[in-house]
This record gives structure tokens, sequence and C-alpha cells, in this order.
């Protein structure tokens, strides 16, 4: 077997599983779920009906491209959401969720083109397949920890220029899992400048994209700091979108890479003797929900009700900020965040994600230390429920 596949952690949900085990909690209360990253919201009518009318056309296999159609939906969105003009033909590819694109990508890219160790940059805490992937494509992983003294957002000019000169990738995410923060234009326009002066890819994770507070204000896309740096190529941008968010369908397995025209073809051409091609009802489906903003809108603004009930809930007991985007909180619980985990779930059947499983250690220390993740996903009166046994567990712990 390949010996770098001993390089992968335990992935964090099967740490948590360990760290449960054992422990009976009360029986009188029921579980809820506030450790994983799924959505939970129906997912919408149209979406589904789309897909069952298409079933009919698995008789063929899909083309590795996609559908022109799949791919014009997609530009449309970016067009009408980002402003961004983006050609359907060369621009656009349609992934089975970002997951397996954030993965694959990155086997296309690293390169080892200067004959020392490549590097992929990421934040700290992060996502964690970006870490897997940097692994097995022979990388090092080198870690920009965001706390809450950087505003949660990774520190480019704190990374010394012999790492840039390796650095093959940055991965970004806005809005971030699991602080939530966004990253501006300037941010982004920064990274790219950056990018350019080293010569590596910015890989921007937006499949929180639509999950925003203030309908003002949306997180911008990476797209769009290319086009303000006056790179109409997005040359060295590919940005990954998904419908798992944003039209609450994990299970759809829907989303697609956008971003510079000489990045996609190689990356097509991985993805051709790959093999993932996304199904012909699936894209189908997909249309539909690219083509609609107004359950996006509707599914956002549950998130926003979720953090107007919860938050007044938790704010006299734990340091709680509502974050500018995605649908976790990621307080800091002043303690050791692995025996808080266990103890909450302990005393009330509830669980959440220590921090410190999203991070790695760094000479700094780890950034997800004595925090946790709490994920809004369960339905709003369960989240009420789950805040007022947090408050509980606080209120007679200390
Ligand atoms: C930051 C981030 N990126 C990517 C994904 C993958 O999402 P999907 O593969 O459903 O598009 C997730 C899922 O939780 C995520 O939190």
């Amino acid at each position: 077997m390949n010996q770098r596949l001993e390089l992968l952690a335990a992935y964090p949900f099967e740490r948590l599983a360990r760290l449960k085990a054992g422990i009976t909690p009360p029986a009188s209360l029921a579980h809820i779920a506030m450790s994983i990253g799924e959505p939970k919201h129906a997912p919408p009518q149209f979406v589904i009906e789309a897909l069952r009318r298409e079933l009919g056309r698995l008789d063929s296999y899909p083309v590795t491209a996609g559908l022109p159609e799949m791919r014009a939906a997609c530009a449309a969105w970016l067009e009408r959401r980002f402003n961004g003009r983006l050609n359907p033909e060369g621009m656009v590819l349609p992934v089975n969720g970002t997951r397996e694109a954030l993965f694959s990508f990155v086997q296309a890219v690293v390169s080892n083109r200067a004959g020392a160790k490549p590097v992929v940059a990421m934040p700290n805490p992060f996502y964690q397949i970006y870490e897997g992937a940097a692994l097995l494509a022979g990388a090092e992983p080198v870690f920009l920890n965001t706390t809450d003294t950087n505003r949660f957002q990774p520190d480019l000019d704190a990374v010394p220029d012999d790492v840039w000169k390796r650095c093959e990738i940055l991965f970004l995410c806005t809005p971030g899992n699991p602080t939530g923060s966004v990253l501006s234009l300037e941010y982004l326009r920064h990274a790219l400048q950056l990018a350019e002066k080293h010569d590596f890819v910015v890989a921007s994770d937006e499949c929180y994209a639509e999950l925003y507070r203030d309908e003002a204000n949306p997180p911008p896309s990476l797209l769009q700091a290319a086009q303000a740096n006056g790179h109409d190529a997005f040359q060295r941008c590919m940005v990954f979108h998904s419908l798992s968010k944003r039209s609450s369908v994990p299970g759809l397995r829907s989303g697609f890479v956008a971003g510079d025209p000489a990045l996609i073809k190689p990356y097509l051409l991985y993805r051709t003797y790959h093999g993932c091609a996304m199904p012909v009802p699936t894209q189908l489906a997909s249309i539909a929900a690219w083509n609609d903003d107004a359950h996006a809108a509707a599914n956002r603004a549950l998130y926003r009700e979720k953090y107007a009930r919860v938050l007044p809930i938790l704010a006299p007991v734990l340091d709680v900020v509502e974050p500018d985007g995605g649908f976790y909180l990621w307080p800091d619980v002043q303690r050791d965040d692995e025996i808080f985990t266990r103890d909450l779930f302990a005393a009330q059947n509830l669980t959440i994600l220590p921090g410190s499983y999203l991070a790695r250690d760094t000479r700094s220390g780890n950034p997800g230390r004595q925090r946790v993740r709490i994920s809004l996903v369960a339905p709003i009166d369960e989240c009420v429920i789950a805040a007022q046994r947090i408050r509980n567990f606080l209120e007679t712990k200390t």
C-alpha cells in the first residue's frame, strides 16, 4: 500500500467516538448532535422533483466536463452572486461535492517542481481534507494559525519567503469552517498578489458562500479579487462551490469548481482518468437548484433566526460571537476542550466537537485548544433546547 496513507490523521469524528466511549448520558434526555457539519434543513422539493423526473437519463455515461447547460447554470449563478464574468466553456467544471474536488485538485496540481519538498499552506483550524490531500500528494502541509488576535484570518505576511517559494497551493476558506470568518476583497486581492509573486495557486473553498448574516454584505469570492486585480482569466485561482450547504442537499453530491482555464484544462484531464463524472440526473437537478436564489435566501434566513434565538441563551455563560458566515459557533470555553465536550455529553446528552480535533499543534500551540465547534444544523427548537442545556451545564458547573 501507499506508505503515505500512514500519514493521515484519524478523522475528528473517529476521535470524538473514542472520547465518548463508555459514557452513559442521562436516558431522560434525547440526544442532540451539534458536532456534525451536515445541513439538516429540508431539501427543496423542486430539486427532488427534478431528480426524480430525470432518472430515465441514467441510460448513458455522463461526460466529465458535464452538460453545457450545467456549466452555464453555474456560470450564471457566479455572475448573479459575484458579478463575475466567466466563460462556462473552459472555466467551470461540475464536481461531486467540493470534498472530492478539494482532494483531487491537490493531486492534480502538486508537482515537486522546485526539487525541494512542495508546500500546501492552509488555515489552522481547517477542513480536514486539505491536510489529507497535501500528505497524499507528497507535499508538506504548512499551518497558518487563525485565532481571535488575527480575527480568524491567516496572517499571510507572517509566512517566510522560503516557505512561499516551495508553496504550490494556498487553501483559503471563506466563510471559514469552523470560525465563520469572512475574508474581505482586499485580503483576497493580497493573497493573489502573493500568488503571483511566488507562483502558487490559491484554492478558495467557498462552500459556505451563501450562508451569511448580513444580507447587504455577502462574502466576496476570490474570483472578484482576481477581476479587481485585472486578471480576467482568473490566473492562479480556483474556487470551490457546493449545493450541500446552499440548498441543504448534502446527499446530492453536487458542486463545481471555477477559475483559471490553464488549471481547469489539466484538471479535467485528471478527472477523466479518475472517473468522477457527475450523473446526468444529478446535473439536471443541480441546474434547477443553481437557477433559483429564493430557496437559498430562505435557507439563510433560517440560520439567521437560529443565531438570534440561541445567542441570547448562551451569551451570559459563554464567550460566543455571532460569526459573519457559516452555521457554527466557535466559542472559547476557557478550559480543556476535550474534557468540556466529554462532560457536556455525560451531563446533557449533547454532542459538540473539541476544537483541537480540527486543528494541528504548531510552535505557537494548537489554535483549536480550549475552543469547541457547535453546529447549528438541527431544527430551530432543538437548537434552542441544546443552548439551554449548555447553559444549564455551565451554570451548575461554575
Ligand atoms: C469547509 C468545507 N469545505 C468543503 C466541504 C465539503 O462539502 P461538500 O463535499 O458537501 O460540497 C465541507 C463540508 O462540511 C466544509 O465544511
